[in-house]
């Protein structure tokens, strides 16, 4: 077996009660002669191992609290009568302890003689062979037999729970030392399993006894990789095998970036196993990044490149130089047609930095121009505007740990525990401690009420009135003397907070006056704000709810206001943290992706920077932003956007207004797509190059807490290049040399040409492990918490955030409001989680409406209904449900069929044009015959791509 390079020292680290910090060690003890020194409240089975001795245990484990069950710790101390357990015997001043002896073997080996006496002796054919702690321990005591006989009642018929795809359970193995239920309790926050019964008849069940399937369980697999023994095991494990390998990488999912080993048999993936050492998840994972990996071998991957000469043509497969060779041909042809300005890029916030970094490079000094643009456009490019203008840095401020220390949190427009699962269990951990929580969301999303929480406070606003509700938060703050005002004088500038707190305290930024607009009660709001403003530690947590606006930075601006006004911002347990949605949208931000700037924001008009640039690529670069993605739809269709290059995203299903952007795919003489799958935007592309998984390339993630962490190869490209090898060939075959080994070298070039990442390179990061930019000479270990002593851009620079009501209103025709969202098993346009078993828990999009709008509409849940907006239609099933408020819609965009985005308008954000995907006046009618329906909304696009 391989060796997975973690050290389980039984039970937690202590923490100072109320503020999670370490405690310092001051206990001197000796343990079998040797003495240690370590925190109080540290478990002797703690002080054990980290001199050294491990002592034999099954129930603990330093991820839980210490239990006391299994009778296995025992130890003797001197002074002291019996044989205490060491897992939860604290140490003391002076103690010695004996962790063998005669003795302490004879109890031990009576307890393992008991657990083997009721246990199948199958090792060999059991799937957990070689990595069961029982059979570890049972080797250790040398227990190859049992006095007790095994003819007695035991459990060897237990029951045997397959209905989870990922996992099984099965009852005959387990030893009910309740480290699964802890696991859920504690670590997942889920509390989906018990012990049910006593003694003999004990057992773990899921909820009230149901297939796990059926359960509250949702299959994050904490009880799987706790389990000591084959209980709970992945069905992974049972199919491949015992592992030969393991590699550390970084998941491909959401922005959380946890840290996974994946466990390999020869080119198959065993199981992804959470790294207890990974910074962002400490051993954590959620049910995408834990078991939803079978995409990248999944059937439907396209592994021959394809062209062909119309839209209208069928694909024909061709080799890896026809199609390179075609691409080239077709940009140059442009390019000397056109002009350079009529073809650009666009790079994928789910490919590495370093592929990112080469996309914008080909199109900036291959193609000859800046109209490069990421997805990011369309989810946070808000936060990089907003965040930049007010503090100086367009990222998160903290650290996920960060939350650890927070008193109150507010998450608003953001929904953790369906897309970033792993931090939202950690958020529920300390909200579990007593941190308070206010939710700012117009759905009564998950955090509001769940197991052991519940918000302090819910403001449940009417989509697109965010800026008034955060505006009147403000007002709260300012009105009542809530501000730090010391703070704000040492930190931001004078005259823009004097310019603020006069606007913001106007009777007309009130939460009674706003009242009526927003939907919320004004005592609520001032419940919040004081809530907020009056605790040591407040931190906000905040996601697309925010962003997808007409006034998404005007919100993010209104965030950062009022976080400077209450001094909660440079320290551990405040901060503004986006909570990103997909796996590198921070990276692809940072790499330069977007038109008007170069890796680090620095602006393209620059010339210091472009000069820079220009000297390391040896081109002349344009002192001119590019175009914008939307830019780039409206140039097509007015005849001038020719061209475009799309990596790993899906615009056709992800952007909004549909029917728009496949016109303008239609318009272009040439579409190169790469991707895993053919997906949507494929069906308009005239060359298709394959893509790469993240489990056949080597580079580098950012995520949330701008944590950079290694995405290592486990294997051989399926298709035969890594992703950021197919960018090189392009450049090469436009006679613009790229010449990289590895994406090591591209990472050095990087960190040569971007202040931020100056210290990053991949010896750093296998060191370190991961680090978090800022990375470079003041910070060569990186920098958890951002503007410590001082803002990045100095002084914080408040501003006035009026509030303009978004111009997509109700209106008699259009009653409704639809906003949209994610759940947890499936991910973004649902390209990946579409094709693996995650599709057993959502397999269709569902429009969520109120019982009473649904009882106008004669709708009933499960029922069709025809959503009609003022720029198209579609046809969802409707589940009923009061966690939307009358008057709103809700839906999901993880499934072409429902073409969620055929409804969403063209509105945008005011600085950056990220589209306003959460406010659309709709109708909704029940539909008897969704077919047609279906059948309108797929031919009025077949009649936009061949118009
Ligand atoms: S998979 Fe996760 S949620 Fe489900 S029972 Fe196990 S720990 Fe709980
Ligand atoms: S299933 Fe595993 S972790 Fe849970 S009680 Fe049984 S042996 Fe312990
Ligand atoms: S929380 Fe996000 S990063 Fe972590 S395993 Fe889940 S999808 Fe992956
Ligand atoms: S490990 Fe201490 S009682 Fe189980």
């Amino acid at each position: 077996m391989f060796a997975k390079g973690y050290h389980d020292l039984g039970t937690p680290a202590p923490r100072e009660a109320g503020t999670n910090n370490p405690v310092s060690p001051s206990i001197t003890l000796e343990i079998d002669g040797t003495s240690v020194t370590v925190a109080e409240g540290t478990s002797v089975m703690r002080a054990a191992a980290v001199a050294s001795r491990d002592i034999p245990k099954l129930c603990a484990t330093d991820s839980l609290k210490a239990f006391g069950s299994c009778r296995l710790c025992l130890v003797e101390i001197d002074g002291r009568r019996g044989f205490p357990a060491s897992c939860t015997t604290l140490v003391a001043e002076g103690m010695k302890v004996r962790t063998e002896s005669p003795k302490l073997t004879e109890l031990r080996r009576n307890v393992m003689e008991l657990y083997v006496s009721d246990h199948p002796l199958d090792c060999v054919t059991c799937p957990a062979n070689g990595h069961c702690e029982l059979q570890d321990m049972a080797e250790r005591l040398d227990i190859t037999s049992t006095r007790y006989g095994l003819a007695g009642s035991n459990h060897h018929h237990g029951e045997l729970d397959k209905s989870n795809p990922y996992f099984q359970f099965d009852q005959s193995l387990c030893i009910v030392c309740s480290r699964c239920v802890r696991a859920c309790d504690e670590v997942q926050g889920t509390f989906a399993l018990t012990v049910q019964g006593r003694g003999f008849h004990s057992q773990v069940v899921a909820s009230a006894h149901e297939p796990f399937v059926d359960s509250e369980c949702v299959s994050c697999g904490q009880c799987v990789e706790t389990c000591p023994t084959g209980a709970l095991v992945e069905n992974s494990v049972i199919r491949v095998g015992a592992a030969e390998r393991a590699t550390k990488t970084t998941c491909a999912y959401c922005g959380v970036g946890c840290s996974f080993e994946v466990e390999m048999k020869g080119d198959q993936v065993v199981r992804m196993a959470p790294d207890r050492n990974g910074h962002a998840n400490h051993g954590h994972a959620c049910v995408k990044g834990r078991f939803a990996f079978g995409y990248a071998t999944h059937r439907d991957r396209v592994l021959k490149p394809m062209v062909r000469a119309k839209i209208s043509d069928p694909w024909r497969e061709v080799t890896w130089e026809e199609a390179i060779d075609r691409t080239a041909r077709e940009f140059t042809r442009l390019r000397d047609k056109y002009g350079a300005g009529a073809i650009g890029g666009i790079t994928s916030s789910r490919c590495t930095n370093e592929e990112t970094f080469l996309v914008q490079k080909l199109v900036r000094a291959a193609f000859g121009t800046n109209n490069v643009d990421t997805c990011a456009r369309v989810c946070h490019s808000p936060t990089g505007y907003g965040l930049k203008s007010t503090i100086g840095e367009s990222a998160g401020t903290q650290a996920f740990d960060s939350v650890e220390k927070a008193d109150a949190i507010i998450v608003v427009g953001a929904n953790p525990t369906e897309a970033h699962p792993v931090f939202a269990s950690r958020l529920k951990q300390r909200l579990r401690q007593g941190a308070r929580l206010i939710v700012i969301d117009p759905r009564t999303i998950g955090l509001v009420r769940s197991p052991h929480i519940a918000a302090d406070v819910h403001l449940q606003l009417r989509p697109g009135t965010n800026v008034a509700v955060i505006n009147a938060l403000a007002h709260v703050v300012v009105t009542e003397g809530l501000t730090r005002d010391d703070y704000v004088r040492d930190r931001c500038e004078a005259d823009s907070y004097a310019k603020w707190k006069k606007f913001i305290a106007e009777p007309r930024n009130s939460p009674e006056a706003t009242e009526s607009m927003t939907g919320v009660p004004a005592a609520l709001v001032r419940s919040a704000a004081r809530l907020y403003a009056t605790v040591p530690n407040g931190a906000i947590y905040y996601g697309l709810g925010v962003t997808e606006h007409s006034q998404g930075t005007t919100m993010v601006m209104g965030i950062a206001n009022l976080a400077m006004a209450t001094g909660n911002l440079g320290r551990e347990g405040v901060g503004v943290s986006p909570l990103r949605g997909q796996n590198n949208v921070q990276g692809s931000c940072d790499m330069g992706s977007f038109p008007h700037e170069f890796s680090g924001y620095r602006h393209v008009s620059d010339d210091a920077v472009r000069g820079a640039f220009e000297a390391k690529w040896g081109v002349s670069l344009k002192a001119e932003p590019g175009l914008r993605i939307p830019n780039m739809f409206d140039a097509a269709l007015d005849g001038t956007f020719k061209g475009l290059y799309v990596q790993g995203e899906d615009i056709a299903q992800s952007d909004p207004n549909t029917h728009h952007v496949t016109e303008a795919l239609s318009a272009m003489e040439c579409v190169v797509v790469q991707d895993l799958f053919l997906n949507e935007t494929a069906k308009y592309a005239h060359i298709f190059l394959p893509g790469s998984s993240f489990l056949e390339k080597d580079g580098t993630f950012t995520n949330a807490e701008r944590r950079i962490g290694r995405v290592r190869k486990v294997m051989e490209p399926r298709a035969g290049f890594q992703d950021w090898e197919v960018t090189m060939l392009i450049a090469n075959a436009l006679g613009y040399p790229m010449r990289y080994r590895h994406p090591s070298d591209i990472m050095d070039e990087i960190a040569s040409l971007t202040p931020t990442f100056a210290g990053v390179s991949y010896e750093k990061l296998d060191r370190l492990g991961s680090v978090q930019w800022p990375c470079n000479d003041k910070a060569p270990e990186g920098t958890p918490t951002m503007h410590v002593e001082t803002f990045v851009r100095g002084k914080g620079k408040f501003f006035v955030t009026e509030y303009v009501p978004t111009t997509e209103h109700t209106t008699s025709e259009y009653p409704l409001l639809l906003t949209t969202g994610r759940i947890l098993s499936q991910y973004n346009v649902g390209a990946q989680t579409r094709r693996t078993d995650n599709v057993i828990w959502s397999s269709e999009d569902l429009l969520e409406i109120h019982p009473h709008d649904a009882d106008v509409r004669g709708i009933k849940d499960g029922d069709w209904v025809g959503i009609t907006s003022r720029v198209g239609s579609t046809v969802l099933r409707a589940e009923v449900t009061d966690r939307i408020q009358m008057g709103v819609v809700y839906t999901t965009f993880h499934f072409p069929e429902s073409g969620a985005n055929v409804v969403t308008t063209e509105n945008s954000d005011w600085a950056t044009n990220c589209p306003e995907y959460k406010v659309t006046a709709v109708e909704a009618i029940r539909v008897a015959h969704p077919d047609e329906w279906r059948a309108r909304h797929e031919s009025s696009l077949r009649h936009t791509t061949t118009a």
